[in-house]
């Protein structure tokens, strides 16, 4: 069966003693809770290896925010799926909402990156979501199900098994604005019949299907308890040790 996982994102944030020092206060925290979810943070690149030295990899998993989609050479300030690999870390965020909006990510550039992710054994959490207009004029549904189309359905079965899935809402991302846990599970569970067209029920459901967009510890426990949430991709609320937990235990 899918895993429930709770997952931070730390976006553009922390200097590397910060970012050190977090990570420390998390997995300190950890080895007191029974979690019910694996727990990930996402990185800084810069971070990747300062971080993975302070943390246990069996109750704390590590991922960077992003990877490019050539494998080496010739580009100047790219960071690699091998160079994330070599690290430590074992998880990829890739297509946030705001890759796709400030970096011009598409999905022709993500379906590569899915690719290189894989090949270097990291785990894709791979992000989809509506703009506001989007959501407002009712075209929400076959938005995302053209992300998951256009990036991910040339995957194998056996390889589209190994991602993660993120919902992002961009309306509710760093917005305070939470998408509610019935709007949640009505595209959770869309996005997991689109899964199940094309690679089956079964691969449909064990596919972890993450809820992201100004979750917090107030309101983790609604949306965790839909039956199609598999957990959070946490941004705001993962830059504190307490509110991070207040998450990670809301399972
Ligand atoms: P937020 O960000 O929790 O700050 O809304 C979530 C994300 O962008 O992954």
């Amino acid at each position: 069966m899918r895993k429930n996982v709770v997952a931070g994102n730390w976006k553009m944030n922390t200097t590397l003693q910060e970012g050190v020092k977090l990570a420390t206060e998390v997995n300190e925290a950890l080895k007191n809770v029974d979690a019910k979810c694996d727990v990930v943070i996402c990185v800084p690149f810069t971070h990747l290896a300062s971080v993975n030295a302070v943390i246990d990899p069996a109750k704390l998993g590590l991922g960077a925010e992003n990877c490019a989609d050539h494998v080496k050479g010739a580009y100047t300030g790219e960071i690699s799926a091998p160079m994330v690999a070599s690290t430590g870390a074992t998880y990829v965020i890739l297509g946030h909402s705001e890759r796709r909006q400030y970096y011009g990510e598409t999905s022709e550039t993500l379906k590569e990156k899915v690719n290189l992710a894989l090949a270097n054994n990291l785990t894709p959490i791979f992000c989809i979501g509506e703009v506001l207009e989007q959501r407002e004029n009712g075209s929400y549904l076959e938005v995302v199900k053209t992300q998951i189309e256009e990036a991910l359905f040339d995957l194998s079965a056996e390889d589209f098994s190994k991602l993660i899935l993120a919902y992002e809402p961009v309306w509710a991302i760093g917005t305070g604005k939470t998408a509610t846990d019935d709007q949640a599970q009505e595209m959770h569970a869309f996005i997991r019949g689109v899964i199940a067209e094309k690679y089956g029920k079964e691969v449909a459901d064990n596919t972890s299907i993450l809820y992201g967009g100004s979750c917090k510890p107030s309101n983790a426990k609604a949306l965790f308890a839909k039956p199609d949430v598999d957990g959070g991709l946490i941004g705001g609320a993962a830059l504190e040790a307490e509110s991070f937990m207040g998450i990670v235990t809301a399972f």
